[in-house]
Order: C-alpha cells, then structure tokens, then sequence
C-alpha cells in the first residue's frame, strides 16, 4: 500500500471522522488529497486537529449542489474518490429529515450523475452503512445480498443510496471503461475526534473534558468496537484490489468487525478509567432505547481482499483514550495521529 496512493485521491466528507484519518492517512503516504466537505470551519473537528487546511486542497461544497460538485470534480479529475459526505446520526435524521435524504441520497445521486458524464479514469469507493440492510431481527450476520431497507430516516436513506447506486452501476457506469466502483457497509466506528452526540466514546470524552461526571445509561449493553482505522483499511485494501482487477467492479463488501470485539459499554468505561483517571460517572436509571444491532458477515472481505480487523478490543480503547488524553493535555495532536497510523500498519 506504501507507494499506491501517491495519486490524486478525492474524499468527500473529508472533516468527519473516517474521511479526516483517510486524508490524514493518504497525505502521510504522498497522496495529493482533495476534501469536499460543508463545515470545516468547525473548531473541533480534525480538520483543524490534522491541519488539513495547510496540507490538502480543500473545498467548501454541499454536495446536494450538483453544478458546483460537477465543476469541482471534472477539473480535479481524481484518480480515486472515498465518497463519506453524509448526515451519519439516526438521531440527527429525525430532527432534519429533509437535509438527512438530500445530504444522503440526493448527494449520492449527484456524485454518480457526475461520473456518468466524465471522462477521466477513476477508482470510486462509495460508504453506505450496516443500516442499509433491513433490519429483521434474526441472529445471523448480514450479507451482502440481503435485502436492503430501513424505517428510520437514516437507515432509508442510506438504503435508497443503495437503489441508485445499483440503478446507475446497471445502466450507464459498468460499460464505462474509465470506471470502477464498489460500495462499503460497515457498523459504527470509534477513533480520535469523534464529538458525536448520543455515542458511548465522545460522552465519555466531554465529561472529562468539561470535568462532569457522566451519566451512564445502558451499561450491560454489549455491542462491538472496532477502530476506525481497521475500517479505513478495508476500504483502502478494496480499492487497490479494484485498480488491479475488474471483477470487483459493481461489488459490494462488509467491514464488520468479529465476535470477539463485543463486549458491554461498563467494560469500555472500566478501560478507559484504567488509562485515564479523570473519568468520573454514575449510574444512570434512565434507559435509552436501542434497537437490537445489526450484524455484518465480512466472509466475503475476508476470502476476496484478505480484511480482517487488526485491533484487539484493549488496544481500540488504547488507542481511543491516548487520543483524546493528547489533545486534552495540548500535545502536538498532528505527530500523535501520525503515529496512530504508523502503529496499526505495524499491527498484525
Ligand atoms: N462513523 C460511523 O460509525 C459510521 C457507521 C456506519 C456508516 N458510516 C458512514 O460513513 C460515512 C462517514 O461517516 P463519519 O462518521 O465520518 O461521518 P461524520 O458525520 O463524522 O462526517 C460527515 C462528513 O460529511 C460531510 N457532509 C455532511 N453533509 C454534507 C453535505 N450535504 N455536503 C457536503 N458535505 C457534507 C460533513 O461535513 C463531514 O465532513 C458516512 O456516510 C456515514 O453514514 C459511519
């Protein structure tokens, strides 16, 4: 992977969580990275952690702005595009339903809109969710032909991404000789510079920031961690696949991560005050519903690119925790991240 990324490479969503450790990621391995995203004037976010306004071209677009997303990416004419932009939160999606189907499906829309007409040789890795599939409650992992769809706003606007994906794969993008595409569903993801409201790591992260004790609601539920970091690989690993052979074309691939990252909310916060004792919580009586997760069957990633997960449960909150004890002591946050990276490509 060394050398392959030093390319033109465009991330849309490029301040959120998985598309700043990508462009963290690919500008430490010499790629020229380009960003599209609409907030990275935001304090908190990593774009200014990873002082990416310095070290990529940035531009400041809404992507359910299909002339000014056209205009950009035909004159940057990348040799690969990470599609994240997105509205992510299922809470979110509740209160702007609206912005969450335009940001998600319509956004998605465009991007392909624009690759039908371009002319340029392009890789294009496009992320969806887990909550593409429809949810039915059964025990077993997903796979990658379930069936797709979802009742909060969120899980169907991912779902109908999906729909037009398929739909413009099928009738103008598979017969395009300077294309490849593939799709991605992978489950929630915790790293470095998550501020997320309603998640386990950026809850815990404030109160010990804003010195509260945090109010622990829901702590025997058990549910998987995996970095982000193991996710980004698996996307990096299937683009290079689809560089190098078009049977991936069209194909889609779960990142789920194994059984034996699952282990209950209490454990994450025993962890995390093991490494830093400044977190401070009680119990909390009141419940939050969550509705039973989704469980991704990665057998396909594992046979086809040879992805599993790297990270073992311990060194995930490790790793997590240093991260935001780094930036909540004022330590040169950048040379961290950097070497968070140079660490998991170490791992085996
Ligand atoms: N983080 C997770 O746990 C997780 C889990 C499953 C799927 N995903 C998917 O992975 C992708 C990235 O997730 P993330 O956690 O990094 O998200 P994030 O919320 O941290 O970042 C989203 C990014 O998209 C940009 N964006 C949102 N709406 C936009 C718009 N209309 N125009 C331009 N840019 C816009 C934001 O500026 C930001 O850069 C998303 O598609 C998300 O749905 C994430």
């Amino acid at each position: 992977m060394k050398n392959f990324y030093k390319k033109k490479v465009l991330i849309t969503g490029h301040t959120g969580l998985k598309g700043s450790w990508l462009s963290l990621w690919l500008n430490e391995h010499g790629a020229k990275v380009y960003g599209i995203s609409n907030n990275f004037e935001e304090n908190k976010t990593n774009f200014k952690n990873f002082k990416m306004k310095k070290k990529i071209k940035n531009f400041n677009i809404d992507i359910r702005n299909l002339k000014r997303l056209k205009k950009t990416i035909q004159s940057v004419k990348p040799n690969f595009i990470f599609h994240f932009a997105a509205q992510s939160l299922v809470g979110e999606s509740y209160k702007r339903p609206i912005y969450n189907f335009e940001s998600n499906f319509n956004g998605t829309l465009n991007l392909l809109e624009v690759l039908r007409l371009s002319k340029f040789k392009c890789i294009i890795i496009l992320i969806t969710s887990d909550k593409s599939y429809r949810n039915f409650e059964i025990k077993r992992g997903y796979v990658e032909n379930d069936i797709l769809g979802g009742d909060d706003p969120y899980a169907a606007s991912k779902a109908s991404a999906e729909f037009v994906i398929n739909s413009y794969f099928q009738s103008f993008l598979k017969n395009k000789k300077n294309l490849r595409i593939a799709v991605c569903r992978a489950g929630n993801v915790i790293g470095g510079g998550d501020w997320s409201n309603n998640r386990l790591i950026p809850d815990i992260m404030k109160s010990i920031f804003k010195r509260k004790t945090l109010r622990l609601r829901n702590q025997n539920s058990t549910r998987p961690w995996q970095h982000v970091l193991d996710v980004l690989n698996g996307y990096l690993t299937l683009a290079i696949k689809l560089s190098k052979n078009k049977k991936f074309n069209g194909e889609v691939f779960n990142f789920g991560p194994p059984e034996t990252s699952n282990y209950k909310v209490i454990d994450v916060v025993n962890e995390i005050k093991k490494n830093w004792k400044l977190l401070k919580w009680v119990s909390s009586k009141q419940k939050f519903n969550e509705s039973n997760l989704l469980k991704l069957n990665s057998n396909k990633s594992l046979r086809l690119l040879k992805w599993k997960n790297k990270l073992q449960f311990r060194q995930v909150i490790k790793l997590v925790t240093d991260w935001y004890k780094c930036l909540y002591d004022k330590k040169d946050i950048y040379s961290f991240s950097v070497n968070q990276i140079k660490f998991f490509l170490k791992s085996k």
